[in-house]
This record gives structure tokens, C-alpha cells and sequence, in this order.
């Protein structure tokens, strides 16, 4: 038989999905892949009840049902300030992962280089090679996560044509400044690139942070390609609903790699989903609150234990530190906690460039009672680590 591709030959499975397969295996709790294990709004659910009953069953249109696009527009110039066309700068995608692939099909050519911070939601490796693009990483530098304009100058100087920017940031929890993103913005400008953002924690955000567009920065409306999606905002994560934001002529092309990939999104999924475009501000400082008091919970049991971890600014995700353990290496020492501790965690070297293997990722979008056994769990963890022999992790 002759060979597959060349592209997907060197593809590994998700380490994410993986962890999930081996907590399921030793009944660990599963803090790994992000999702929540609550249900999405009362009002979303009972809507999509009456939309089994009075469709639409049938494609909607390709690039999204017109009244999610213009519910979508108003509650993005709500927020962000920025006006946009339903009809011509929004395309509706299969989740935000679909809309991260069809901006990097419709901005790159093979061989163009994409700058994108490590560590990074571990898609943005594949959408790389998938497009044929080539990746230049710059170090976000634990434990604060700062990147230094210098390295980041000398990315765009090697010819950058994107850089994706994730924010707030799966790892690592860091909303970026406004400081921080007028310097990239400027960079962008100067060296004529895209930014192409990924802003599904957009609504998770913790005080005194401050979640900025970067499309409502100065001069960066036109070269700003926004990927967004539903799924963490209304804990809809199976529906698969998610959308890009552009300037028409960005669209133009994003329309047709969106419909050549998968014609469109869910229509019944697109109509319910509405109510929740709809819902006013008090939906979005309940979610707010609500995410505050998970990451209290759980991020504040952490530090009752005495574990090392960087304070999340945004998102729901915390690296905590192993290295106290003498953990050398990260993936054999999830797969050894999910079995002896009874927790899954992903393992930090998933999401970093650089050589790190001392940081694992917990996520927290769970219920209180979920946190409270993992806690209770995780309150052994200590002993077990240091008191582990013959283990394949040190
Ligand atoms: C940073 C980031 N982007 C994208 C996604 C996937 O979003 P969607 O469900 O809209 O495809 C995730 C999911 O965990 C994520 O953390």
C-alpha cells in the first residue's frame, strides 16, 4: 500500500483527549480536559426543546443563519465596541476550533511563518501544520508568563505574516495588558502582519483584570481576525457553534474554506443558541461570579496544600508546579496520578515549546462537589509523590 500523507505522518494523539481515556480508566476525577460538568442556561436548553419540534432541520445558510449572525453583532459591539456587518464580517463555524483553521487556510501560504506564544492551546500546533504554515514560538516565561519585545521584534523581523494570539490564555491563565497588546499591535503594523485571536475565555475573567480586543485597538480593526466561539461562554462545548469576525475581504475567503470544510454549523443548534445572545448583562457577571468562585474554590485549596501554581488572570485553568517531586517527566507523572492520586491533570510539556516538564495543567469549570473530592484527593498527593519508589516519572 503506498503511504498516507506526509502532513498527518507526524500528528500524535491530543494529550488532552489521552488524559481523558485514562481518568475514565482509573475513575480519577477528570481535570483535564476542559469542560464543564454543569448544565448550560435553563433558557438555551428549553429553546432548543420547542427547535426539535419547529426546526429548522435543514442546512442554514453557509456562512450562518442570519438572525445568530445579527443577535452575534449586537452582543459584539456590546462588548467590544466595535461595529460589524452581520452580513458581510461574520462567518459561523463548527466551534472556534473550525474558525482557527479556516483563518490560517485563508491568511497562509505553505512555508509562511506564524508567530504563536508558548505555551499554547495545543491545536494551534496542528492548524500550523495542517496549513502548511511554519510556527515561530516566543516564550511566555513562567511563573508570570511575560514575553520580551525584543524576542517578540525579532519573530516579525523573520518575516511573521500572523501571529495568534489566545487571550485570555488556555494554559497558562494570563490576560494580556493593554500595554501588552499595543506592543504587539504595533509590531503588527510595523512588519504588516495579521493577528488572528483566539478569544474563547473572552467572558472569563477575573478582577482587577480586563479583557481588551485587540480589534479595538488603534489601526488593528482591518488586520485583527477574531475566533471565537460559544462553548465556554454558555457551557455548550458539544454543540460545536462557533464563529470568525473580519473585515469582508477576510470573510470573502474565510466563507468559502468554511464551506468546502463543512458547509455550515448546526441550524437547529444556531437557532436556540440566539437566547443566549440575547441574554443581558447580569448573564455575563453571573458567569463571571460563578467562574470566580470555582477558581476560589479549587485554586484556593491548592494553596491551602501547599502547592506551587500562578494565579490565574483569566480562563479556567491553573499550572501548578511539580517540581518539588522531583518530576522529570510530566507525562508519565499524570498518568501516575490519575491512577494513585485518583486526579488527571494534562501534563505541561503538552502546551510548551521550550523543554518544561515541571508544570501540569488542572482545569476548574466543574461543580463544588467535583472540586472538593478532587481536593480531597489531591490532598495525598504529597506523601504519595515523595514517598514513590521504582516510579518511571522522577
Ligand atoms: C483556547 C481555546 N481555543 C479553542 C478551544 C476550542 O473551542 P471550540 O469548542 O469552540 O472549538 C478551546 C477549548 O478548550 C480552547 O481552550
Amino acid at each position: 500500500m503506498r503511504e498516507l500523507s506526509d502532513r498527518t505522518a507526524n500528528f500524535t494523539d491530543s494529550v488532552i483527549r489521552r488524559m481523558t481515556r485514562i481518568a475514565n480508566r482509573y475513575g480519577a476525577v477528570n481535570l483535564s480536559q476542559g469542560f464543564p460538568d454543569f448544565d448550560p442556561p435553563r433558557e438555551i436548553t428549553d429553546r432548543l426543546s420547542e427547535v426539535a419540534k419547529s426546526g429548522p432541520h435543514q442546512y442554514a445558510l453557509t456562512w450562518g443563519a442570519k438572525n445568530f449572525r445579527e443577535a452575534l453583532a449586537r452582543k459584539y459591539e456590546h462588548f467590544s465596541g466595535i461595529n460589524i456587518d452581520p452580513e458581510s464580517e461574520i462567518v459561523v463555524t463548527c466551534g472556534s476550533t473550525e474558525a482557527m483553521m479556516a483563518a490560517m487556510m485563508s491568511i497562509t501560504n505553505p512555508k509562511d511563518k506564524v508567530v504563536i506564544f508558548s505555551p499554547f492551546y495545543e491545536n494551534y500546533g496542528a492548524d500550523t501544520i495542517l496549513s502548511g504554515a511554519e510556527p515561530i514560538y516566543v516564550p511566555l516565561v513562567p511563573p508570570e508568563f511575560n514575553f520580551d519585545r525584543e524576542v517578540l521584534e525579532e519573530a516579525f523581523r523573520q518575516g511573521a505574516k500572523a501571529l495568534i494570539l489566545c487571550n485570555p490564555s488556555n494554559p497558562c491563565g494570563k490576560v494580556f495588558t493593554y500595554d501588552e497588546l499595543m506592543i504587539i499591535a504595533e509590531l503588527a503594523k510595523k512588519y504588516d502582519a495579521y493577528v488572528i485571536t483566539d478569544e474563547v475565555y473572552e467572558h472569563i475573567v477575573y478582577e482587577p483584570n480586563r479583557h481588551i480586543y485587540m480589534a479595538s485597538l488603534p489601526g488593528m480593526r482591518e488586520r485583527t481576525i477574531v475566533c471565537n466561539s460559544l462553548s465556554k461562554t454558555y457551557s455548550i462545548t458539544g454543540w460545536r457553534l462557533g464563529y470568525v469576525i473580519a473585515n469582508k475581504k477576510i470573510t470573502d475567503r474565510v466563507k468559502k474554506v468554511h464551506d468546502f470544510l463543512t458547509v455550515g454549523a448546526a441550524a437547529p443548534l444556531m437557532e436556540a443558541a440566539v437566547t443566549g445572545l440575547l441574554f443581558d448583562d447580569s448573564y455575563y457577571d453571573e458567569l463571571k461570579a460563578h467562574y470566580t468562585h470555582m477558581k476560589e474554590l479549587f485554586v484556593g485549596g491548592l494553596k491551602s496544600l501547599g502547592l506551587r501554581f500562578t494565579e490565574p488572570q483569566g480562563a479556567y485553568y491553573v499550572l501548578v508546579d511539580v517540581s518539588e517531586f522531583g518530576v522529570k517527566d510530566d507525562v508519565r507523572f499524570c498518568e501516575w496520578m490519575a491512577e494513585y492520586v485518583g486526579v488527571a491533570a494534562v501534563p505541561g510539556s503538552s502546551f510548551f515549546k521550550e523543554d518544561v516538564h515541571n508544570l501540569i495543567r488542572f482545569h476548574y469549570a466543574k461543580k463544588d462537589d467535583t472540586l472538593i473530592e478532587a481536593l480531597k484527593r489531591l490532598a495525598t498527593l504529597r506523601e504519595k509523590a515523595l514517598n514513590a519508589v521504582d516510579v518511571d516519572w522522577r
